[in-house]
């Protein structure tokens, strides 16, 4: 069968008092229509049609680089169903189509193939039981039990407001009878719009049986439409990544002090102290330990590597046996090929860092090539930036530079060479040699000023 999924997107979100639209804030630092698209993409459907209208442009934009989907434009918004038909003319020759909305981000794909499961060719609901089910349209029942129409809450009587089942909004509908159906809406009600949920009492007219199915966890039918429910659904996802992490093996000290933004791969025995946030794609290897107060976005962490408290560490790569921190911050394209170590207050970008070499201390290490067995003393400089061009700085292998120095690119320290402690180097210094600039040190006869003693 041929499923189409469209995706309603159209509505202000007055209530989160922002510029930006509804759907295009973050949840866990994806758009809350990406997180839908992504779910929707699961369901392998032959057409995915976004309804988009406030904002609109900009949505679009957003997903400007998604090929694969549809844009249908409501201008004005003039109820759910008005919004579905909208996207009819995209949605020829598909048997069905599912309904989802642009602002209930965690609903999951399990759910979603569960009604399409128990749905086939026929028209299926996702409904949950609410406790306070204010707000949400109702599921009427007949005596047997059976759906029969949904009753929004303006328009319901006081007996069907006590109803406790309600419409999470989440539909399956059958292609065929979709546009004749939504043609034939009327907005004489109490918000004077065209509910989308009034086909369904023209199914079961027709003698089609409403199939229901419910998801695991309530939260998969939250919608968003101020910023307390956008919190409560990212601390929400982050629980469940919280979980899925824990499961998978990742040893959390406070499962809720992590935020994962984006893909995490990892190894075995990997552990985070609290408040640990991952963002992009992260690939961690096995026997990692991640200090507390960290951010790692887009990075390679290899096996055996320790990183300390309060680190920040973006597009690098950390190779095996590592050590990192605590204090350090490592750019893009830094480079650790093994056994480093980093450490406080250190800033390394767009540099490569050879194996066994040390960078401990107080330290900014920018476009250089480091080798093997090297140490760099504390509060070394490379000066890679004259104020207009960015310049290579070359340290070889065993070199060791003596602290407080300053390398002024571009610049090469010889193998096994060495950098005097406080020295300005502008000249390349060569293999095996001392090289330093330091002026003379002198020893006076002095005579502190002391106070007057009246
Ligand atoms: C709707 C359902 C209600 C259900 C509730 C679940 C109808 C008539 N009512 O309520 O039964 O319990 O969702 O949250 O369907 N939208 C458009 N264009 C429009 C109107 C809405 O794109 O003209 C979009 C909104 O952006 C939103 C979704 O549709 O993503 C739902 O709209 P909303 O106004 O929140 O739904 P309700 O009418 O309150
Ligand atoms: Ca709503």
């Amino acid at each position: 069968m041929k499923l189409g999924v469209v995706i309603l997107a159209a509505g202000k979100g007055t209530r989160m008092k922002s510029a930006l639209p509804k759907v295009l804030h973050p949840l866990a630092k994806k758009p809350l229509l990406g997180h839908v698209i992504d779910t929707a993409r699961q369901l392998d459907p032959e057409k995915i049609v976004v309804v988009y209208g406030h904002g609109g442009d900009l949505v679009k934009e957003t997903f400007s680089e998604d090929n694969n989907l549809e844009w249908a434009e409501q201008a004005e918004q003039l109820g759910t169903g008005h919004a579905v038909q909208q996207a009819v003319p995209f949605l020829d020759g598909l048997d069905q189509i599912l309904v989802l909305y642009g602002d209930v981000p965690l609903t999951s794909a399990d759910t979603l193939k569960n009604l399409l499961d128990v749905t086939a060719d026929g028209f299926g609901l996702l409904t949950v039981d609410l406790e306070n089910p204010m707000g949400y349209g109702r599921i009427v029942r007949d005596v047997n039990h059976k759906v029969e129409r949904i009753v929004e809450q303006k328009d319901a009587t006081d007996d069907e407001l006590e109803i406790k089942e309600i419409n999470t909004g989440i539909m399956l509908l059958p292609g065929a009878k979709l546009s004749t159906w939504l043609s034939n809406l009327s907005n004489s009600n109490a918000q004077n719009e065209y509910y989308l949920t009034d086909v369904l009492a023209m199914a079961v007219s027709e003698g089609i049986e409403i199939q229901v199915s419910q998801p695991d966890n309530v939260m998969e039918a939250e919608g968003v439409n101020n910023r307390i429910q956008l919190s409560t659904l990212e601390r929400e996802y982050q629980r469940i990544r919280a979980e899925e992490l824990m499961v998978g093996g990742v040893s959390l000290a406070d499962p809720a002090r992590v935020d994962v933004r984006g893909n995490l791969q990892h190894g075995q025995d990997v552990s985070f102290d609290v408040n640990v946030i991952i963002e992009g794609d992260v690939t961690i290897g096995d026997n990692v330990s991640i200090g507390a107060n960290t951010v790692i976005r887009d990075s390679v962490i290899e096996s055996n590597v320790t990183i300390l408290e309060n680190c920040v560490i973006e597009q690098a790569h950390v190779g095996v046996d590592s050590s990192v921190g605590p204090f350090s911050r490592l750019r893009p394209g830094a480079e650790l090929t093994g056994n480093a170590h980093i450490g406080n207050f250190v800033e390394i970008k767009k540099s490569v860092v050879g194996l066994n070499s040390k960078v401990n201390h107080l330290t900014y290490i920018g476009d250089t090539e480091i080798g093997v067995g090297v140490n760099i003393g504390a509060g070394t400089i490379t000066c890679n930036y004259d104020g207009a061009y960015k310049h290579k700085t070359i340290i070889k292998d065993k070199a060791f530079i003596g602290s407080n120095s300053a390398l002024v690119a571009p610049v090469t320290i010889g193998e096994n060479a060495t950098v005097g402690a406080g020295s300005v180097i502008g000249k390349d210094a060569p293999d095996d040699k001392l090289s330093l600039t330091r002026v003379k040190q002198v020893s006076l006869n002095y005579n502190r000023p002391t106070k007057n003693k009246n």
